[in-house]
């Protein structure tokens, strides 16, 4: 097993989380909220995030595949799609940690061209240094610098989801 080191405690998650659970709310005020958690990385967030915010919202989950199970992102397509209809809603992707780039964009065009009003974005972590195309990301968690995160939903060849805080994880 691979080294790992605590970057982020429990305690700092749930802080945040509540931070932006409450920016959430007072900016979706009035909107037809979707909260769309991308799978399998999101759902624990997801879980923590929605319970801070204090709105009518419908939820939905997608998930897409790379292609592969290791540490890079290449081609894209959906394993699951939504399943409700969002044609003028207020949607916010909510998605474990923002790395190229690559996935959000191409989950925030593939909303768009469906309809809807808004698509938004809520990342726990952003690997800003990573980034391959630009992407505005309208709420995030954390700035990490490059390095492999798992814990808190994250995975490295579907382990380690089940860790309560975030880790890096050393000599991969
Ligand atoms: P992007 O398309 O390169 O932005 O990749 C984003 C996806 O890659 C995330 O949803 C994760 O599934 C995965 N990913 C990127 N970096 C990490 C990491 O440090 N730990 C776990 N998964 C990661
Ligand atoms: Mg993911």
């Amino acid at each position: 097993m691979p080294e790992k080191k605590l970057i982020l405690t429990q305690t700092d998650i749930n802080q945040r989380v509540k931070e932006l659970g409450e920016a959430i709310t007072r900016d979706y005020k009035g909107t037809q909220l979707v909260v769309l958690g991308v799978l399998n990385g999101a759902f624990i967030f997801m879980a923590d995030l929605i319970r801070e915010i204090r709105l009518e919202m419908e939820i939905d989950f997608i998930r897409v595949s790379s292609y592969g199970m290791g540490t890079c992102s290449g081609t894209l397509r959906f394993t699951k799609d939504i399943e409700l209809d969002i044609r003028g809603k207020d949607i916010l992707i909510v998605e474990d940690i923002i790395d190229t780039g690559r996935t959000l964009k191409h989950l925030q065009q593939s909303f768009a061209d469906r309809g809807a009003h808004s698509v938004g974005i809520c990342a726990l972590i952003d690997k800003k240094e990573r980034r391959e195309v630009d992407v505005p990301v309208n709420y995030v968690g954390f700035e990490v610098e490059t390095g492999f995160l798992v814990g808190y939903g994250l995975d490295y060849r579907e382990q380690y989801r089940n860790l309560p805080g975030i880790f890096h994880l050393k000599d991969l």
